[in-house]
């Protein structure tokens, strides 16, 4: 029978919920792993058992996401706030060197900001001085009172520029609770239609808090997918990052043409050419994401995890629709634009949040708590919150409506 060692469910956004197995087995590699005698936590990155495994990590999220060869796939630490450098600065290389004649105030770059993790995006490529930031969209002005990101906009609304060094987006806002759908027919889609023709189109998409919960929509057609592993696939320490070849550029050649440096464990060419092993990873990191990985092949890949994402999101939104019928809770993402994995509300009335978050505990059930910024409820649904545990949440509430 499992163990459960006295955890409680825990619904907290990031670092956030592993399954128990997975902890189970690397908990037994911390102290000896792979039969070499030493853990995973002192083994060398240059171990032939090491490197296998990174090289075996690399096949489970190629065959699972189904990643063409056209990409690489590349391992790095830094998290996503790293990516909102190293992604701007790779591309103005890449740029500069596509356009040799163009100096840095005639390139621009093109951010879709649909919440708060897009906007500071969008602010690291501005303090990095590369050129114009071009907001295409920003989804704050459709809210009401013009200062909430509560949807996706409209695809009319998008003005990209001609030829951008990047366009830039978000596909789920974690804070904000806002996500693309992967719909095409759907107005709150990602307007794949609407971009540059022409070339290789430079589309850099955030996946931190989506990564690995069900396919990616047109994958092929994006130059970088990036996120950091602590939502659905390991502890925080590790970022993985989907790049197409061209986008591996010589970063200096580029700086020698005026574009500006990049730091050397930031240039995507240093990770590719050495195999993600530049320096010391984040070994335990990424030792855990393999279990995670491997455990979500067995378990029948991300077909398995869509299904089951979609359903336990499915629940939330239903019993908040009760909730918000009988004046209890209100939704704060507008119907169509909510996440999948961060499920945002508030509950109506004084100090009702804290009765609610007070209850939650006592039934065992933590981490419900908004972001700092925004505050009300978060409800995060990451891979390893089995359906289950949703169930007793969807209670909860039923119960806490009724009250
Ligand atoms: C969508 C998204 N992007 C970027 C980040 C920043 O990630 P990190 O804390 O790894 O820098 C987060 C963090 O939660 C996130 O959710």
């Amino acid at each position: 029978m499992a163990t459960n060692y006295n955890r409680v469910v825990n619904f907290g956004a990031g670092p956030s919920a592993l399954p128990v197995s997975v902890l189970e087995e690397a908990s037994k590699g911390l102290l000896n792993f792979q039969n070499t005698g030493i853990g995973i936590a002192e083994i060398s990155h240059r171990s032939k058992e090491f490197t296998a495994f990174v090289a075996n990590l690399e096949v489970l999220i190629r065959t699972q996401l189904d990643v063409p060869s056209t990409h690489r796939i590349l391992f790095t630490q830094g998290g996503g706030s790293g990516q909102f450098s190293a992604v701007v600065l790779n591309m103005l290389a890449r740029y500069r060197l596509l356009h040799p004649e163009c100096t840095a105030a005639d390139t621009v770059t093109d951010y879709v900001v649909t919440g708060s993790w897009s906007k500071k995006a969008a602010e690291e490529a501005r303090r990095l001085g590369g050129g114009t930031v071009n907001v295409v969209v920003d989804g704050r002005t459709f809210s009401e009172g013009g200062k909430a990101f509560d949807s996706i906009p409209a695809h009319d609304a998008y003005k990209f520029s001609e030829d951008p060094a990047l366009v830039y987006y978000c596909e789920n806002e974690t804070v904000d609770g806002v996500e693309f759908s992967h719909e095409d027919s759907s107005p709150a889609s990602f307007p794949f239609h609407l971009l540059p023709k022409g070339g290789l189109v430079p589309l850099v998409a955030d996946y931190s808090s989506s990564f690995m919960c069900r396919p990616i929509p047109h994958l092929a057609d994006h130059a970088i997918i990036y996120a950091g592993a602590q939502k659905n696939i390991g502890p925080a320490g590790l970022t993985i990052l989907i790049v197409r070849e061209d986008c591996i550029v010589d970063v200096d050649a580029a700086a020698k043409l005026g574009a500006t440096p990049v730091p050397i464990t930031l240039s995507y060419k240093t990770l590719a050419d050495s195999g993600s092993l530049y320096n010391t990873p984040s070994v335990l990191a990424m030792y855990i994401s393999g279990l995670v990985l491997e455990r979500m092949q067995k378990h029948g890949g991300l077909k398995h995890y869509e299904e089951t994402n979609r359903r336990k999101a499915g629940k939330v939104y239903s019993v908040l629709k009760e909730g918000e019928a009988k004046g209890v809770l209100r939704r704060k993402v507008k119907e169509g634009s909510g996440s999948w994995m961060n499920v945002v509300f508030e509950i109506v009335g004084p100090d009702a949040e804290k009765r609610f978050l007070e209850g939650a505990e006592e039934r065992g059930m933590k981490g419900l708590k908004g972001h700092r910024s925004v505050g009300g409820i978060r409800v995060s649904l990451y891979n390893a919150v089995t359906e289950a545990e949703v169930d007793q949440l969807v209670e909860y509430i039923k119960d806490f409506i009724l009250q």
